[in-house]
């Protein structure tokens, strides 16, 4: 016996040791933490369990059958964040650059097919050169199943990425496909043909930073929801998003416990400036309502005219949905109505309630949005939001005019609860634009052109520009105080708790993508 422990212990040595100390120094040089370092900062202490780590390539080409390593390049396994259980793979860099192999994926597919059975939640640490070059079409079908299961455990467990070294070619679409991506400033990069294939092409010279870094991803394509200063950061940012997600789609988020109290928010009443014209900062309201140092915004950096991100109220992990008076007036654009589409069908995927917040001037005009396609992008958000069974209440604290009135979760289209503020203006469009075209004739013939449109504009905003004519029409709910905003949402989030609203049946619905 003695003797097969010892062997056991050699082999576990290892597998502990990845690609060897060399490699990972260089990994530490590069500022970067090994595979095993971040499941060890990532989960609660001493709860991995590994699984598969004595698995090895069956390559026998190139060489390859001389260099076999254990693990083949990814730690899986299991273990807990705050004490929930989730599903964990980390790429080792130090193995062959961290490519994937046949056995790589069909590592990463057990604890995916794991996590799918006992509902948890899958996180992937990618740090990989891609397809094992040596393996050629093997690998690329060890990418393909993992696709496979990314799709069908969309929606049936939470599957986050965080992009922790290179993520090239092909290897960038498993992340694409989970709900959430995160990616280290400075040491990450994805896309999907590199530098030197760009300058070949396109002739354009660039840098893998500038292609596809950290930042890129999270201000130009937003293909990255959260960016980390460095591995911890990162690790620590997946640890707390996680913290508002339930296990899976059958079940409903953690609820810390709450005993309601006054909840009357002074500082609310003063948020909405007297000129409708000037912009005030919607993540201020957002603050006055939450829980102290909940919110967590989601796609901070991307299509900044709105705002999205998880929160807390009374303990209750919400989803929330803002425009942005501070960023184009809050207007919707392509972008906009893509972010906040995409986290609300999230949000509906895993029971969380929405809250939205409403002050917009309308879709943003122009050749540019009209030939990018607004009209397909802002019905995203019409369908995500029609879509969604989850408790939903809005709140307009100013404008909702024209289209965009509808699409931010009105009445009409599903929501629970309308609130509005006094100091709601909802009506097709502003009061200018809407004399211009209603009063022309009137305008044209007066004396004072000038003047007559100054009194028409004034007639029209004291007619519309209100929230009484919707609230009469029982389109908004109540109309309220804005101090007592976050009583309101309290019991109204806790009166629905047990909503239960049932779709038509069908096999899937067609979202205009
Ligand atoms: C096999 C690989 C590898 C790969 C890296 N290595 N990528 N081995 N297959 N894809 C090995 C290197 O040979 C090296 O081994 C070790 O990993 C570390 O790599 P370095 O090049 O020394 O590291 P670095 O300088 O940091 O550069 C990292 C890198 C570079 C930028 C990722 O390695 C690189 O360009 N790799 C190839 C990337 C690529 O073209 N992948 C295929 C993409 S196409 P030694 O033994 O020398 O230390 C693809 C298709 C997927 O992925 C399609 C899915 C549908």
């Amino acid at each position: 016996m003695q003797d097969k422990l010892q062997l056991l212990a050699q082999k576990q040595a290892e597998a502990l040791l990845g690609g060897g100390t060399k490699r990972i120094d260089d990994q530490h040089k590069k500022g970067k933490l090994t595979a095993r370092e971040r499941i060890h900062f990532f989960l609660d202490a001493g709860s991995f369990e590994e699984i598969g780590s004595l698995v090895m390539h069956r390559s026998a080409d190139f060489g390859m059958e001389k260099q076999r390593i254990a693990g083949d390049g990814v730690v899986t396994g299991y273990g807990t964040v705050n004490s929930r259980l989730v599903y964990v793979y980390a790429q080792d860099f130090t193995v062959f650059g961290g490519s994937l192999s046949e056995t790589h994926a069909e590592k990463i597919c057990k604890v995916m097919d794991l996590a799918m059975e006992n509902g948890a939640p899958v996180i992937g640490l990618n740090d990989s050169g891609g397809a094992r070059i040596q393996e050629g079409v093997k690998s690329l079908g060890g990418y393909a199943d993992i696709f496979y299961r990314n799709v069908m455990a969309s929606g049936v467990i939470p599957q986050l990425s965080a992009i922790m070294g290179p993520c090239a070619g092909g290897a960038v679409y498993s992340p694409a496909m989970t709900d959430f991506s995160i990616m280290v400033e400075q040491t990450s990069y994805m896309f999907v043909t590199g530098p030197n294939v760009v300058k070949t092409v396109t002739n354009e010279e660039i840098t893998a930073e500038e292609l596809g870094g950290a930042m890129t991803h999270a201000t130009k394509s937003g293909v990255t929801h959260l960016t980390a200063a460095n591995d911890i950061d990162c690790l620590e940012k997946l640890r707390h998003l996680l913290s508002y997600l339930p296990q899976n789609c059958e079940e409903r988020p953690e609820h810390l416990p709450y005993a309601l109290g006054e909840e009357f928010r002074e500082e609310l009443a003063a948020l909405v400036p007297a000129n409708s014209n000037q912009p005030y900062d919607m993540r201020e309201v957002v603050q006055g309502i939450v829980d102290e140092d909940s919110f967590f915004e989601i796609h901070e950096y991307y299509a900044d005219n709105i705002i999205v991100g998880f929160a807390r109220l009374g303990g209750r992990s919400i989803g929330i949905v803002g425009n942005q008076p501070l960023s184009l007036a809050g207007v919707l654009d392509v972008e906009s109505s893509r972010k906040a589409a995409r986290f609300v069908r999230f949000c509906d995927c895993f029971n969380i309630p929405l809250l939205v917040l409403v002050d917009v001037p309308g879709f943003l005009p122009g050749t540019d949005q009209e030939w990018n396609g607004i009209i397909v992008n802002g019905a995203k958000l019409l369908y995500a939001f029609s879509e969604a069974t989850v408790p939903r209440i809005t709140v307009i604290t100013r404008k909702a005019y024209g289209g965009a009135y509808d699409v931010m979760n009105s009445k009409h289209i599903g929501a629970d609860l309308n609130f509005a503020w006094p100091t709601a203006e909802i009506a097709v469009m502003g009061a200018k634009g809407a004399s211009e075209i209603i009063f022309r004739k009137e305008i044209l013939k007066a004396a004072d052109p000038e003047q007559m449109l100054a009194e028409k504009e004034a007639e029209y905003k004291e007619k519309f520009a209100n929230p009484y004519l919707a609230a009469e029409r029982g389109f908004i709910d109540e109309v309220i105080d804005p101090r007592l905003t976050r009583r309101k949402l309290l019991k109204g989030f806790a009166m629905l708790e047990n909503k239960v609203r049932k779709l038509p049946r069908k096999k899937h619905g067609n979202i205009p993508l």
